[in-house]
């Protein structure tokens, strides 16, 4: 079996690299979700194997795209779906972009669960549509719970349309349970509300919890869900901008291939689709390799914090590499605290007021890099904190 190197360094800067060329040279990037590790080699070779051939005309379609994504969902998830459910997109943010188009009108509610990645914030109003946040409970241990009372509330409302749900939870790093998506798609179905799950970081769930496609909750729950995946988190292919978007409703379907087509956005990459197909076909032993890893850069940096800096807190991580940090204890407001980090300690991380309510006091701390940088980012966050 193919063995990857995830302690590898790789410099990254001047390679127009949003993570490392954004701060200076003696900033550790610890922020924007990509990994710092190379793709699978199986990704390198079948991409310079296409370079190669030298031209780059039209691509046809032979459904090898879709074929993968369903491969991988079985292989996985155990999730059984159609090749006719899956449809390419040019990556997840603008899927939910077209899927908000299709499924919602200007003017109605969309519910989302508080903190949310950044982006849904602005796409929403953007497209004049208003966000409803359901806030995420903090629990006794630093771990967040559904407020499934509010969250029926938020529905109920006449111009709620669309949940836009992020499974698993970015930034607070949550896996829902399959009891509390399927509470979710009941009270969804019980005021006519379509679903869209943002399901990017499904491959990145740590011992103790399990991913569940939501259309995989029900033949109902599938009827009323539009599932968006990307293997870009987890095999660092983000910048190829392709992903797919499973509709298991041919209406459904139709209604989001229209604004796709709308949008002239159906038009695919060679560069784009093949790297998944290689992904998805070829690349478990990368996925399991990598998840070993993370879980040990996660029990790493749990221990470092409660030892060395036990003025933060880890939030309990179910999922996702994205470790949200409660820095409440350093008693600063957003923009001090991240200037903190960033001019004290050297650290680049993302600041959690930007996340929407519930994220001031925090930081999201990406720890998808060789533990060596993990390590040297701890000591200097250390160092910082105790020089107040
Ligand atoms: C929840 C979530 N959705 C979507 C994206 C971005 O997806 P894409 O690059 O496919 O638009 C991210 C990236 O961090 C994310 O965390």
């Amino acid at each position: 079996m193919l063995k990857h190197n995830f302690d590898e360094i790789v410099d990254r800067r001047n390679t127009e690299c949003k993570k490392w060329d954004t701060y200076a040279a003696d900033v550790i990037p610890m922020w924007i979700a990509d990994t710092d590790f190379k793709c699978p080699q199986p990704v390198v070779d079948a991409m310079v194997k296409r370079a190669r051939h030298g031209i780059y005309g039209y691509p046809v379609n032979h459904k090898n795209f879709e074929q993968s994504i369903v491969n991988w969902q079985k292989k996985r998830f155990d999730w059984d779906v159609d090749l006719d459910w899956v449809e390419y997109t040019p990556a997840v943010v603008p899927a939910i972009v077209y899927a908000l188009r299709a499924f919602t009108q200007p003017g109605d509610n969309v519910v989302m669960q508080m903190p949310a990645y950044h982006p849904f914030h602005d796409i929403i109003p953007h497209n004049g549509r208003h966000i409803l946040g359901n806030q995420l409970v903090p629990q006794a241990d630093g771990s967040y719970a559904v407020d499934f009372e509010n969250l029926e509330a938020l529905l109920s409302k006449k111009r709620t349309t669309m949940l836009l749900l992020c499974s698993p939870h970015n930034p607070v790093g949550k896996c829902f349970t399959r009891e509390e998506l399927a509470k979710m798609a009941e009270l969804c179905l019980k005021h006519n509300v379509f679903v869209v799950s943002d399901e990017i970081h499904s491959d990145i769930v740590y011992k103790g919890s399990e991913h569940i496609p939501f259309a995989s909750l029900s033949p109902e729950a599938a009827a009323n869900s539009l599932v968006c995946v990307n293997p870009s988190k987890t095999f660092n292919i983000a910048g190829v901008r392709t992903g797919a978007a499973i509709i298991p409703d041919r209406h459904k379907h139709d209604l989001f291939y229209a604004r796709i087509e709308d949008n002239k956005a159906y038009g695919r990459t060679i560069f784009g689709t093949l790297p998944i197909e290689v992904c998805y076909n070829e690349c478990d032993y990368y996925a399991d390799q990598l998840l070993a890893y993370l879980e040990d850069n996660l029990a790493y940096l749990n221990k470092f914090v409660a030892e060395r800096i036990p003025r933060l807190k880890v939030t309990p991580t179910q999922a996702t590499y994205l470790v949200w940090l409660d820095c409440r204890g350093l008693n600063m407001g957003p923009k001090e605290m991240q200037n903190f980090f960033l001019q004290q300690a050297k650290v680049a991380m993302n600041e959690g007021s930007t996340f929407g309510p519930g994220g001031v006091g925090y930081m999201r701390m990406n720890i998808a890099c060789p533990r060596s940088q993990l390590a040297e980012a701890l000591a200097r966050m250390e160092a910082a904190v105790n020089k107040l």
